[in-house]
């Protein structure tokens, strides 16, 4: 929708390309980096952890050298100006207790899979940025995002489409773990308030006010596609199936699995004033609706080095 919006510049390259990061920032002058860019899947951080050390902390730490350089050649206006927004997660903090109440941003970090490791590492980069050189960064923890565009390996469009495609819907261990779901139109409202009106050095939660174990997240899309989408022919079998729910198939866990996320937003609500609006059922609906209307999207994903992840991740369990 922004492609020819002349505001808008897409470059394809590698936050730990120190050359091309510095000549962007000079070339553009921009007075905000919103740093995204990260590996941000659990199960290929326990496939390959090396990518994560390698793209989330030193590629961190080479966005933050590129920053600062960039900073030290501004003027002082440019500088006082500039924002360092670093997107984080609420995987930081470790596995929550069932009793526990959500984390504040005073929770200590307790990260367990070498993902939320290698994010934590991040946050205490920037934070020690902040202190040290008074670099103008902001960290925001946000949980679980969802929506349309989700890269398939996560578990609210890998049960949609193997939904689907009458594949079985890979749920691990007990399926009673538990995550915060954060509507992604909500997440991107949030950055934008913080970075409007975030205090410098400061970090945020950034929660979607919905805890759900991850059978519950499972049975709420098949109960959407058994509306949206009712009594598919599945493949190999005789009669349509009557409830996507049949295709539930619990497989081994996965390892140093967390228990529970949940996030305490109610900083960046009091003094931000910001909230998420979307409700789980409402935001799974649009979600859903999108996979089915974007066939074409789907099936570029699908094919090439997807299929092998998804071969590697799931042949051995199934
Ligand atoms: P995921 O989308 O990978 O996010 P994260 O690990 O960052 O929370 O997984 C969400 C939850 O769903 C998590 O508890 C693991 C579980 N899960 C499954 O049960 N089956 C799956 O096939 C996947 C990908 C995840």
């Amino acid at each position: 929708a922004i492609a020819k919006d002349p505001r808008y510049v897409f470059v394809r390259g590698d936050i730990n390309d120190r050359a091309l990061v510095e000549s962007l920032l000079r070339q553009h002058k921009p007075r905000a980096i919103v740093h995204f860019a990260a590996e941000s899947h659990v199960d290929r951080s326990i496939y390959g952890p090396g990518d994560f050390v390698q793209t989330n902390i030193v590629g961190t730490f080479n966005l933050l050298e590129a920053a600062r350089a960039y900073l030290g050649e501004s003027t002082a206006a440019a500088r006082e100006q500039f924002r360092f927004l670093h997107v984080s997660t609420d995987e930081v903090y470790g596995s929550l207790a069932a009793d526990s109440p959500p984390a504040t941003e005073a929770f200590p970090y307790a990260p367990s899979s070498p993902y939320s490791a290698s994010k934590a590492a991040a946050d205490h980069l920037v934070r020690a940025y902040c202190c040290t050189y008074g670099f103008p960064a902001i960290i925001t923890n946000c949980s679980n995002n969802y929506g349309p565009r989700q890269f398939p390996e996560k578990l609210i469009p890998l049960v949609t489409l193997n939904a689907l495609a009458g594949k079985p819907l890979p749920v691990y261990g007990d399926g009673l773990n538990i995550r915060d779901w954060l509507y992604v139109t909500d997440h991107c409202e949030a950055l934008r308030v913080v970075l409007a009106r975030g205090r410098i050095g400061e970090t945020y939660n950034i929660g979607g006010n919905s805890e759900k174990t991850n059978l519950d997240v499972v049975k709420t899309i098949c109960a959407t596609l058994d509306e949206l989408r009712p009594n598919p022919l599945i493949p190999h079998h005789s009669s349509p199936i009557t409830h996507y729910s049949s295709l539930i198939t619990f497989v081994k866990d996965r390892p140093g699995h967390d228990r529970r996320y949940a996030l305490d937003a109610s900083k960046i609500r009091d003094q931000l004033g910001w909230q998420p609006h979307a409700r789980f059922e409402s935001g799974i609906r649009e979600t859903v609706a999108w996979y089915l209307a974007q066939g074409d999207w789907v099936a570029g994903i699908m094919s090439g080095e997807y299929r092998k992840w998804v071969e590697k991740q799931y042949g051995v369990r199934d």
